[in-house]
């Protein structure tokens, strides 16, 4: 990999990935941190310094605030993020410097939105009540009334956020389980983008049709703590929650509130806020399916996602345009 002077570019990657991923990042001479454990902020500014890097490639549990920024050393030209989301970096900040920030869409949209039917069957289908009863070994035999959940074919889906996964959602949930979607959005997606699902002019009209409401909007001060008291009780009674986004979309307080008296019946759940912390009331409820944000969790996503990324730092050092550039 060579920039536009024909020099071999420096790339700096904050965390060790997958094998098959770590042969092209070799290939491309990269400097890996193989301990498995992240950088401080302190440290992938010293790091960035001493290979004189002109891009690094962190992750999402990398914080890259405007003082980090502010820390690299001048040779760093573009910083790659190993995830779609975006709200632990600093985009302002990297745009007064003139970096370059680069993303991961569309290559995850598949895995992820198989990691929200997974989280929506779990928790109406209580698949965590079940596992427990059989590791626990309290299984007595099948029962007429055991563990009954909520029908999930045929449905109301309400999908929160209608980007690339919300979207692969919505086309997994209606073609699979014959769901009947409904969804909100800053704006109203063209009519192939919908794809029969019917657009909901505000957020309040959204909530009271989801009897499965999915979260997939990303982290932005409009969405912070979107599931919220006000907003869970406008949801049908004995809704079933997804969050595949980011934790900070909900209010944690209130959600736990509603799952402990039943207002909201299950709650599926793969991101958390202030991860990899998460609020303890979780760990005492039955109805609630947990996953430790594995969304992208698929060797083939995640080697696809960091050829994604060496490509087009490769195409930015280079001088040209991207796709998945956001900064
Ligand atoms: C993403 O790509 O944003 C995933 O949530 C991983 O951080």
């Amino acid at each position: 990999m060579s920039d536009e002077r024909g020099t071999p570019a420096r790339i700096v990657v904050t965390r060790r990935f997958a094998p098959a991923l770590m042969d092209r990042f070799a290939t491309a001479g990269a400097w890996v941190n193989l301990d498995d454990e992240p950088l401080t902020a302190a440290e992938i500014a010293v790091t960035a310094a001493d290979h004189a890097a002109d891009a690094l490639v962190v992750t999402a549990t990398d914080r890259v605030d405007a003082a980090l920024i502010a820390a690299l050393p001048p040779s760093v030209r573009a910083i790659a993020t190993y995830s779609v989301g975006h709200d632990h970096l600093d985009l302002d900040a990297a745009r007064a410097r003139g970096i370059a920030v680069l993303t991961t869409p569309d290559v995850l949209s598949d895995a992820v939105s198989e990691m929200a039917v997974l989280c929506l069957l779990g928790a109406a289908r209580r698949a965590h009540e079940g596992a427990r009863l059989i590791y626990e070994g309290r299984w007595r035999g099948w029962s007429p009334t055991l563990l009954l959940g909520r029908d999930v074919t045929g449905g109301r889906l309400g999908v929160f956020g209608m980007g690339r996964i919300g979207r692969a959602v919505a086309r997994r949930l209606a073609r699979g389980f014959d769901m009947e979607v409904h969804y909100f959005n800053r704006s109203r997606l063209a009519p192939e983008l919908e794809d029969g699902a019917s657009y909901c002019d505000s957020a309040a009209d959204l909530l009271a049709v989801s009897d499965f409401l999915v979260l997939a909007a990303p982290a932005t001060p409009e969405t912070a703590r979107f599931l919220n008291a006000d907003s869970i009780a406008r949801l049908p009674p004995d809704a079933v929650v997804v969050n595949v986004a980011r934790g900070g979309l909900v209010d944690d307080e209130a959600l736990i509130a509603a799952l402990r008296t039943g207002r909201v019946a299950a709650a599926g759940l793969d991101v958390f806020d202030g991860e990899p912390a998460l609020h303890p009331g979780y760990l005492d409820l039955p109805n609630v399916f947990l996953q430790p944000h594995q969304g992208s969790a698929t060797v083939g996503t995640r080697v696809r996602m960091g050829e994604l990324l060496l490509d087009s730092v490769e195409a930015v050092l280079a001088g040209r345009e991207v796709g998945n550039r956001v900064a």
